[in-house]
Parts: C-alpha cells; structure tokens; sequence
C-alpha cells in the first residue's frame, strides 16, 4: 500500500514551526540495531553489515522494527555514514569487534581516484530503501535521511579505522590545508549528492552527522566543520528549498552558538554534555533543538534515567523541540528501557497543553 507524507499530520515536520501541542516528536539515534533480537536475526540472514545496508528489501525491515515496538514520529533510512567513501570506490569492511575497516587514502593521488559517478550507481539499493520506506510508512510518520558531514567522513577516509587522536587527519587539516580541501571538496560534492537523491525518493527530513566535529580549535571548527557543512545545505537547497535539515555537530559545544544562522540549518541536534539553561536561553532562542539524553542513562533505566527525561523535556518542551538522545543507542541497551522512556515523554507529566 502506499501511503503518501502528510506535513501537517506529523509531529516531527510540525516542531520546527513551534513547540508542540501535546508531547513532544521522539526519535532515536540509532534506533534500528543490535539492541533488537529481531535486528540481529535480520543482520545474519544478511551475511555482512553492508549486504544489509545495500539489500533495500531487508534494510527497510530492520528500519521498520523500532516502530513496532515503540511510539515513536519517524524512521530513520538503515543505511550507514561510511557507503560514501565505500561508494566512492575506497572499499570499506566491517570487521567483528574492530569496526569500520577501509584501505587508508595516503596520497593526494588517492584522492582523484574517488569517483562521483561510481558511487551514484553503487548506492542506487541505497535510494531504493528510502523509497520503500516512504511507502510503508504511515502519513503522520517521517522519513529521515542521513549522510556523515565532510570532516567525519574524512576522519575514517585518512586513518583507515575509528579514531582516538586523529593524528593524521589532523596532519592533512592543518599541516596541508590546500591538499586536505580538495578532498573535502569532492566531499562536499558527495554528501550534497547523496542527500539529495535521498529527497528524490522520498526522505522528509535530513540529518548531517558530524560525530568528530569536537576535535578543533576555531580555525579548524571553522574551515572543516562550518564551511563544508554551510556548502553541503547551500547544494541540498538548492535542489530542494523545503526539506528541513538537522545537524548533529557533536562535542562542538559554544561553536554551537549562532552555528544554525551560519550553516543555513533547520536544527541542531545536541549531545548530553549541552547545559540545558543554555540550550533553552541561547540555541533554542536560534533554532529548533533536538536531543540530548545520555545514552548510558537508557542502557541503565529506573530512576536515573526518568530523572534526566523529565529535566530535558521540563527544560525544552516551550520551545522548538524533538526528543531525541545526545548519541546512538548503545547495542547492549535493554529495548524495556526505550519502551519505559517513551511511555513516560507520552504521559500527561511530559505534556504541554
Ligand atoms: O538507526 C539508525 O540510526 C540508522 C542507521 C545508522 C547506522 N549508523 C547503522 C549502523 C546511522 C545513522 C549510522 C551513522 C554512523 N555510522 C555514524 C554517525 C553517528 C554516530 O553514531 O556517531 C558513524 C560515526 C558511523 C560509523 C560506524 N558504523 C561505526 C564506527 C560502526 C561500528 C561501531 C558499531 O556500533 O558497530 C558502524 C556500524 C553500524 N552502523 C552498525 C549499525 C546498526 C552496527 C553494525 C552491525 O550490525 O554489526
């Protein structure tokens, strides 16, 4: 059956325009994954992590299962940061235990060897879920597409794997800042790309991770986080005017200040670390905020996480505002706890009448 989106019907699209009537939107970072038995019984029928990302059939299952299970106001394309560069044609593993693996760029020469047209083809099944997706889903939920910012996937494209200390990307951001932002500009050309074909096949909302983007001083902030950000949404607008965009700049702290007017950002998605009297007092005088419980908080439930619902959401709920966590779920989460935690922001103490 196809069902098509109804703006005005969704929580999630109607929070940018004002705080909401009732409880606030919930989504969740990560909300498809190893925390569901029903996930990891979809992950080994797949084989590997990027066979599930890349079979549309199966990736719209697992996106699909959260909701199911809890009350939430969108879905979230299953998909991962890292088909960019595996798209690009810089071949990326998943190794059990370890993480994302990929073949280092070391060169500027590696750097021409990414190849725009390959990876529009190659993430062709990647489209295809979204639309499925916006097919199977109710009116009044939204479809969130996704992509990693510049910088971090940068981060993985240089040091090969996961990083502490960013040694070498922070070597090519500051010791060859003219070879580093030819890479960051095809980038910026990829990300734009990707989002906007995501629109085509039908995501509502957009949200652009940059995980690392808490790594810099104010030159760095500036030219590896703002500025390829800024050129990504000016492209994405560019194509699609409407579409509201979120930004998870995590550990970005006070460079979250003004940060939405200077990136042209619908939202800026928090980590648990932002005070909440800030937030409330300068971001969300901003922008529309999403965010911020500590995902440690949900793994441990009971009180500790009730507390800390009730203080965001008491914090937040005036204003623009989606419920959301500060990062992913963590994979040995208890799904009682999401539920618990979604029942209570659904409950008259969480709503605003
Ligand atoms: O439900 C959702 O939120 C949608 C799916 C999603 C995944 N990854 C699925 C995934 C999203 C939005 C991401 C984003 C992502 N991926 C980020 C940015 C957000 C963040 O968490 O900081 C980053 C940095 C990555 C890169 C990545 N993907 C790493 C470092 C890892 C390995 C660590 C881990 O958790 O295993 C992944 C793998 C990954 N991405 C899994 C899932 C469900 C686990 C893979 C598995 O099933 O084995």
């Amino acid at each position: 059956m196809t069902h098509s989106f109804s703006p005005a019907k969704s929580r999630l699209i109607s929070a940018f325009s004002g705080p909401a009537k009732g409880s606030p939107p919930i989504w969740l970072m990560r909300q498809a994954g190893r925390y569901l038995a029903e996930y990891r019984k979809v992950r080994t029928e797949a084989g590997s992590f990027l066979d599930l990302c890349y079979t549309p059939k199966l990736a719209m299952e697992v996106a699909l299962q959260p909701l199911r299970r809890f009350d939430l106001d969108a879905a979230i394309l299953f998909s991962d940061i890292l088909v960019i560069p595996d798209g690009l044609g810089q071949t990326v593993r998943f190794d059990e235990g370890v993480g994302p693996v990929l073949m280092r760029l070391e060169k500027t020469g590696d750097f021409a060897r990414l190849s725009l047209g390959r990876m529009e083809r190659h993430l062709e099944p990647v489209y295809e879920t979204v639309s499925l997706l916006r097919d199977a889903l109710p009116a009044e939920t939204a479809l969130i597409g996704f992509s990693g910012a510049p910088w971090t996937l940068a981060t993985y494209m240089m040091e090969g794997r996961s990083s502490r200390e960013f040694q070498i990307a922070k070597y090519w951001a500051y010791a060859r800042p003219d070879d580093f932002d030819r890479l960051i500009g095809v980038l910026v050309e990829a990300v734009a790309l990707h989002l906007s074909a995501q629109v085509k096949a039908g995501a509502n909302v957009l949200q652009i991770f940059d995980t690392w983007a808490g790594v810099f001083d104010d030159w760095g902030f500036s030219n590896w986080v703002e500025k390829p950000i800024a050129a990504v949404i000016r492209k994405v607008r560019a194509k699609h005017p409407e579409i509201p965009i979120l930004v998870f700049a995590r550990g970005a702290g006070q460079h979250l200040d003004g940060l939405a007017a200077r990136i042209d950002a619908d939202g800026l998605a928090l980590d648990w670390a932002v005070p909440l009297a800030w937030g409330r007092d300068v971001l969300q005088k901003q922008t529309l905020i999403q965010g911020n419980l500590d995902p440690g908080l949900l793994r441990l439930g009971g009180v500790a996480m009730e507390r800390a619902v009730s203080a965001i959401v008491d914090g937040w709920r005036k204003g623009r505002f989606i419920f959301n966590l500060g990062h992913g779920i963590l994979p040995d989460t208890p799904p009682q706890h999401v539920e618990a935690m979604v029942r209570l922001i659904r409950s008259e103490a969480c709503v605003t009448t």
